[in-house]
């Protein structure tokens, strides 16, 4: 039997919808107190240097109102690093980001910045903050991230999505493999092993069979299906589909 895995509610798109008016609703703190309610672990914000989706605004509104964990999800920059350190969530991950991608397209690559990343790993762990990698599924990334001194890695499920949903069994079944290696040898390593981006309830499903991984962290489905049936059902959705 696994352990229990965590659930983390990533919530830019209620802000995505809030800021297509530039209105003061849909409010995500709102969503990630219903979701904290209905036993989301965490709540995942990506704060964008072009602040599509979450504003600065919103960070503070959270870390007021919200009892669970935040986990920011920032790009290696110095204008995010101090706003982290200074937020002091309790998880942040480091993702890619580019201006001109619609979502963040794959994992970091390590082997730019190398001792800028290093350095913002140790100024956060400084603090108290558990630092996340979001890396490719690769082994040779699974290492990388030991060395930089990340706490935990979380490993991108966005290509495997894909090929599932197109219906590439041969490709989905290679990408699901890649995933699992990653993850094993990251727990080897005494990694945190997360996994996210492009989970549906099938697909959650799916990588939740790999009991390497203590943490998904799911966000475009889940607005999209709470649009349907609000937040707490389709929380009570996934806590039953991953046994939780
Ligand atoms: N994990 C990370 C590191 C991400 O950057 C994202 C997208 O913001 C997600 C998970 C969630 O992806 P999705 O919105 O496709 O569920």
């Amino acid at each position: 039997m696994r352990k229990r895995i965590r659930l983390g509610f990533n919530i830019d798109h209620v802000a995505t919808v809030r800021n297509a008016r530039g209105d003061d609703y849909p409010s995500p703190s709102r969503a990630a107190l219903i979701a904290q309610n209905h036993g989301a672990d965490s709540i995942t914000v990506h704060l964008r240097e072009d602040r599509r989706h979450i504003q600065d605004q919103d960070l503070i509104e959270l870390k007021k109102k919200i009892k669970i964990p935040i986990n920011l999800e920032m790009a290696l920059t110095p204008e995010m690093l101090k706003i982290a350190l200074k937020l002091k969530p309790k998880f942040v991950c480091i993702v890619p980001e580019r201006r001109e991608e619609v979502t963040t397209e794959g994992g970091l690559n390590l082997n730019y910045k190398t001792n800028y990343l290093k350095k913002v790993i140790r100024l956060l762990k400084n603090k108290n903050i558990q630092v996340s990698l979001f890396i490719e599924p690769s082994l040779k990334s699974v290492v990388m991230a030991k060395k930089m001194g990340s706490d935990n890695i979380e490993l991108h499920t966005g290509k495997y999505c894909r090929f599932f949903r197109q219906g590439n069994n041969l490709n989905t079944r290679k990408e699901f493999l890649r995933i699992k290696e990653a993850a094993k040898l990251g727990n080897k390593l005494n990694l945190g092993v997360h996994a996210g981006h492009g989970l549906n309830f099938i697909t959650a499903k799916k990588i939740s069979q790999i009991t390497e991984i203590s943490e998904l962290n799911i966000g475009h489905f889940f607005i999209s299906e709470s649009i349907f049936f609000g937040i707490a059902n389709v929380l009570k959705k996934f806590n039953k589909i991953l046994n939780r």
